[in-house]
């Protein structure tokens, strides 16, 4: 059985020196010009010291006209080569030195959030609709009010064109061969969370007829694509993954999702990290379970720590599929049991840790640290309350929304230099 302490390699070359990856968390740190700045700096400089076996950053857009927040960090404009865009290669490249001067790879989170994008973020203006492969609003409840304030907080997409798709696949393109020419170590395509490829690959939000819709291959091509231009221009040790999500054993869309990861895993991807949710069912920010007091230790112990992780299940069903392919489970890892029993199960490869890190940027030191018991290799995390004005709000995202929001606080007193605060 491997061990947390174990390195891996990917099929890229690229060595993690162990199996803790800080999974992508967005930090609302890039300002009003949506650029790396000194503050962001900061917090991946505390991760960089954290003995990650690998850092994935929160997610870049890839297009400031369509941001999920207004405060990501994002591409404005072309890249077109090193000489005529050497400032702006230079303020990628302090980004990945910050990431990775202490040691870890470093891979860069690409995102497009597609119908996902708040009406106040991005260049594009609050009348301007966001793009999305078919014309499907959010849907945040099926009330009257939950669906007029879905509409006013993420107005609805328009159908992406030939021309929209082709742009987008190029920006994707030219963001990961920046960040290949900044010195990151990789990339990874946001294709979870309801994010624009993610609504490519999905039936629900995709109902195209075209060569990009009527088939779980289809629906992959927008992906397929992009990994394929992105390959032709990076060097063979750049890495590419891809950031998944799980579907239910019973679902309709089980099989279709194992051939979308069949056909990645065929085209040549380096890792898929698994994850599940969106924004209308943002399973993603759900809490571990706790044990039930009355069962016997041994018994205890192996079950909190399954149900530790929200998608072992699905992870171990792809390694049944695709043995080969490198995996990373990410979403609700609070412990060094639950990692360690992930690995046990073989369902996964490299273990992803958001909220604990955003606690504790040394989250993993303390995992790998075998002089520590059990007890102490843990952060357990209360659920966020909610404060009684906001349960107010009719949005089915809300709960999700100050989970997350309160994260990003914690990040952002990392950057200040502040001490972190538990949720209570
Ligand atoms: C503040 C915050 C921001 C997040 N931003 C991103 C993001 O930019 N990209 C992404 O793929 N996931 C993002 N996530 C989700 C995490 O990567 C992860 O999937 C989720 O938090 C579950 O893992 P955990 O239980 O270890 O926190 C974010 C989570 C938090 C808490």
């Amino acid at each position: 059985m491997s061990s947390l302490n174990d390195p891996v390699k990917l099929p890229s070359g690229l060595v993690f020196p162990n199996r803790l990856v800080k999974a992508a968390m967005a930090e609302m740190l890039a300002g009003f010009w949506n650029t790396p700045t000194s503050s962001l700096l900061k917090v991946y400089e505390q991760w960089g010291k954290g003995n990650w076996g690998g850092i994935l950053t929160g997610n870049v857009q890839v297009d400031v006209n369509h941001l999920g927040t207004p405060f990501d960090p994002a591409l404005a404009g072309e890249y077109t080569d090193p000489e005529s865009n050497k400032d702006l290669l230079a303020t990628w490249k302090k980004y990945a030195d910050a990431c990775q001067e202490h040691g870890p790879p470093a891979i860069v989170q690409l995102c497009h959030p597609g119908r996902q994008s708040l009406r106040v973020a991005g260049r594009r203006g609050p009348f301007a609709s966001p793009i999305a492969p078919s014309p499907i609003p959010l849907e945040m409840g099926d009330s009257f009010v939950q669906r007029w304030m879905s509409w006013f907080v993420f107005p609805p997409p328009r159908e992406m064109t030939q021309a929209d798709i082709d742009l987008v696949t190029r920006q994707f393109v030219d963001a990961a061969r920046l960040m290949a020419d900044a010195g990151f170590s990789g990339v990874e395509l946001h294709g979870a969370h309801g994010y624009l490829i993610d609504q490519f690959l999905n039936p629900k939000s995709n109902i195209r007829t075209d060569v990009y819709g009527g088939s779980a291959a289809k629906r992959a091509k927008f992906v397929l694509d992009i990994l394929r231009e992105i390959r032709a221009v990076v060097p063979p040790t750049f890495s590419i993954g891809v950031k998944f999500n799980s579907a239910d054993h019973n679902s309709a869309s089980f099989e279709d999702t194992m051939t979308q990861i069949g056909l990645l895993d065929d085209a040549g991807i380096d890792f898929v990290e698994i994850s599940g949710g969106t924004y209308e069912d943002p399973k993603m920010f759900d809490h571990p379970g706790q044990p039930a007091q009355s069962q016997p230790q041994e018994q205890k112990s192996a079950r909190t720590a399954v149900r530790e992780a929200f998608f072992l299940e699905f992870a171990s069903a792809v390694r049944t599929r695709y043995p080969s392919l490198m995996l990373m489970l990410t979403g609700g890892f609070r412990t060094r049991a639950g990692a360690e029993y992930a690995l046990s199960q073989n369902a996964c490869d490299l273990i992803g840790i958001g909220r604990p890190a955003a606690i504790d940027p040394n989250f993993a030191k303390l995992l790998l640290d075998e002089n520590l018991s059990e007890s102490e290799a843990q952060l357990v995390l209360k659920r966020v309350a909610v404060p009684f004005w906001a349960k107010w709000i009719p949005l089915s995202a809300v709960g999700a929304g100050w989970e997350s929001s309160y994260y990003t606080k914690q990040i952002q007193r990392i950057a200040r230099g502040l001490r972190t605060i538990l949720p209570v």
